[in-house]
């Protein structure tokens, strides 16, 4: 009997999920209808509620459907012991750094402020800078950041990054520790958040941090919004410290028809899209990790549940 893989989506791509797994040894069952929960060997998911999980007592591997697993970290959601494996997967990577790139090109060629002269009837030209004068930081340099920062480091601009560990990444500054934020968020024109959701992160973009830009700073958040303190977001917007945000994640999605955000004109917002996992290309991340798991060999990717990410 082959092996068996429920998935849980809360996107409405059953019928492609099901065509991504359908060259690979694993039987699919939807979250809907999955048989003798005994017969469950490996869980795709993105948010299960509280306890579901454990109605399946042979669960050998939980595999989350984002990059991030913050979702899976309340109580009770993740059965004891059982391995997490976090999606990298080559389209989900390529997403986020096609977001990346739009938003730092959008801010750093003032698109906004012609957009802006557009609904005027204006003609205004704003002296060119070089990207290479343009100082981009990065929150994160993880798969997604490190993505992104090479993408920038290519396009020329000047990179830096930020993240628990010193990186190495051609082209792009190496910060971390709290001396390492301070000198990274001193320098950025255009400050990207790429952090996984976890008890040290959470907030992280407030007024503190908004304060220590330079003046005229755009934030680009696409990571979470427990990262951002949306009332000194806006702000240091209406101070004019900041002049522009784009975010693709709120901390309460959808994004409440009353929130201001909605309304302010230098705040681009889209609806958590700024990157998908991609059914094709995540059924070969899933199927290399089962593989692995059946060769009793180490799993790539595997969360760390201490740290949270
Ligand atoms: P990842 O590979 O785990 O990278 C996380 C990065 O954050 C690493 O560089 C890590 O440092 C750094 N970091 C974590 N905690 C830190 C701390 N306390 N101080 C400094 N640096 C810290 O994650 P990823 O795959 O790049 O994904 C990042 C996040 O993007 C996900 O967690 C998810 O929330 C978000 N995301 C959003 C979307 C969207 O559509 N909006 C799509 C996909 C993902 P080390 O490298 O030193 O460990
Ligand atoms: C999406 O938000 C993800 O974590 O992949």
């Amino acid at each position: 009997m082959p092996e068996t893989l429920l998935i849980k989506t809360d996107f409405r791509r059953g019928a492609e999920w099901r065509e991504a797994f359908a060259g690979f040894d694993v039987e699919v069952r939807e979250w809907g209808a999955p048989g003798d929960p005994a017969e469950i060997d490996y869980a795709l998911v993105w948010k299960p509620k509280p306890g579901a999980l454990a109605a399946f007592p042979n669960l050998k591997i939980i595999f989350s459907i984002g990059a991030g697993i913050d979702h899976l970290l309340g109580e009770d959601v993740l059965p004891r012991g059982l391995p997490v494996v976090r999606m990298v997967e080559r389209a989900l990577t390529a997403g986020m750094t096609e977001y990346v790139l739009y938003h730092v090109l959008r801010f750093h060629r003032f698109m906004p402020q012609y957009e802006a002269g557009r609904r005027e009837g204006a003609w205004r030209e704003i002296p060119q800078t070089p990207a290479w004068r343009r100082r981009v930081g990065l929150l994160g340099l993880g798969v997604l950041g490190a993505d992104a920062a090479r993408a920038l480091a290519a396009l020329g601009f000047d990179v830096a990054g930020w993240s628990r560990g010193e990186k190495n990444i051609r082209g792009v500054a190496s910060h971390h520790g709290a001396r390492g934020l301070r000198e990274m968020l001193a320098r950025s024109e255009i400050l990207v958040c790429l952090l996984p959701l976890t008890a040290q992160t959470e907030n992280i973009l407030n007024a503190e941090t908004f304060a220590q830009l330079p003046k005229g700073a755009f934030v680009i958040n696409a990571a979470r919004g427990g990262h951002c303190m949306e009332e000194d977001l806006l702000a240091a917007l209406e101070s004019g410290h900041l002049a522009g945000a784009a975010l693709d994640v709120f901390k309460t999605e959808p994004l409440e028809k009353s929130s201001p955000l909605w309304r302010h004109p230098r705040v681009y917002i889209t609806p958590h899209i700024a990157s998908m996992t991609v059914p094709a290309t995540a059924a070969e991340h899933v199927m290399e990790n089962i593989r692995r798991f059946r060769a009793g060999r180490e799993l790539t990717h595997l969360a760390d549940l201490a740290r949270e990410y």
